[in-house]
């Protein structure tokens, strides 16, 4: 009864259905604004004629081409319907009521109702400075902890954790608690300084590395993810992974996409410049940010976030409001392409004059 249902952001077209216009941009669910690879799409379209057959529940390719790509066995890995499918496995595998898990604040909400559904104690950890403290974390771990989620990098701050801290951590984390690592923007980060959760797996460490097609590969729509780990647990997951789980379509644009590197520098790149000139017009308006390593910005105008996200909505901008994430006048604003990320600051500034006048 105390659960409340995970809101996503909604999709465009009951916006606009909702409000009567047509035309809206959508910046509210981090996804890829250049969408997916041709490949993918003609992954799909050959695909798309075998759909009265049952999909390979392993994902035997799928996997073995991951597996290459990583170098890790393919004993390791785990698909998923995205990996929100994961950290609900996850939960369900390892946790009893009984059983504790450690969460940030303020972090994705998906890690605390899949705990939830599961009925396991949770102690939840501030960020600190818009990031996940690990030494308030490490203090927080008890005998009866098993899990502990960590997104790197955080939504939706979009700050992360550095090698160096996530080191120290997982030397010093007991061996009865497994860490979760989501990764989901993995693939906007080109920094020495960012921590390859599959270094960690490759290592031995007792860590769930999550990756997802949904953000840079551009395939949200088709719910395809996965998981790496040390065997032993990908083991304990697939008894309870539904059989099926990937689905046909999902796996197939899946390998298209893994086979389209230059998409995915492409959208890197864009990503980048999208996130220059976000910033700089930002700055511009006096409208504080979070410093962001991801596709999207936390952003803070000091006006109520549901007020200036009707106002933007009016404007035919859809961004994502985030009090449920307990900042009360920050919204999240996934970053477009050039066009998009123009159009979205001309709101702004439109709503902030308004709002002056
Ligand atoms: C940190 C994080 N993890 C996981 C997900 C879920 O992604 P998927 O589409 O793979 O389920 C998201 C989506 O926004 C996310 O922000």
């Amino acid at each position: 009864m105390k659960i409340q249902p995970y809101r996503p952001g909604k999709p465009i077209e009951e916006v606009e259905r909702e409000i009567g216009v047509r035309n809206c941009i959508k910046l509210a669910s981090n996804e890829n604004p250049l969408g997916p690879s041709p490949k993918a799409v003609e992954a799909v379209q050959r695909k798309v004629l075998d759909v009265h057959r049952y999909p390979d529940g392993t994902g035997f390719y799928l996997r073995q081409k991951l597996s290459e790509i990583h170098g890790i066995s393919m004993e390791s890995i785990i698909l998923g319907s995205g990996t929100t499918e994961l950290i609900e496995m996850v939960a369900r595998a390892l946790l009893t009521p009984r059983d504790g898990c450690v969460l940030s604040e303020q972090s994705f909400l998906m890690y605390e109702l899949a705990v939830q559904a599961v009925g396991a104690r949770i102690v939840r950890v501030p960020l600190r400075q818009y990031r996940f403290d690990l030494e308030a974390i490490l203090r927080a771990l008890t005998e009866e902890t098993r899990l502990v989620y960590i997104a790197n990098p955080n939504n939706p701050t979009g700050t992360m954790v550095s090698r160096q801290e996530m080191d120290r951590f997982l030397d010093r984390v007991p061996s009865h608690v497994v860490v979760v690592l989501d990764e989901a923007y993995h693939d906007y980060i080109r920094r020495d300084d960012y921590p390859d959760g599959l270094g960690y797996v490759r290592q031995g460490k007792n860590v769930l590395v999550l990756r997802t097609f949904s953000k840079v590969y551009g395939l949200a729509g088709l719910r395809i993810g996965y998981g790496m780990s040390q065997p032993a647990l990908i083991q304990l997951l697939n008894k309870v992974r539904s059989p099926f789980n990937a689905n046909a379509l999902g796996q197939a644009a899946a390998l298209g996409a893994l086979g389209d590197l230059e998409h995915v520098a492409r959208s890197y790149d864009r990503n980048q410049e999208g996130m220059r000139f976000l910033t700089r017009g930002l700055d511009q308006l006096r409208v504080s940010y979070v410093p962001s390593v991801a596709n999207f910005l936390l952003i803070d105008a000091g006006l109520d976030s549901q007020w200036t996200f009707r106002e933007l909505l009016k404007r035919r901008v859809l961004v994502r409001p985030m009090k449920e994430y307990h900042f009360p006048t920050a919204l999240r604003v996934t970053v477009g392409t050039g066009e998009e990320n123009q159009v979205f600051l001309e709101a702004l500034e439109d709503v902030l004059r308004n709002r002056a006048a």
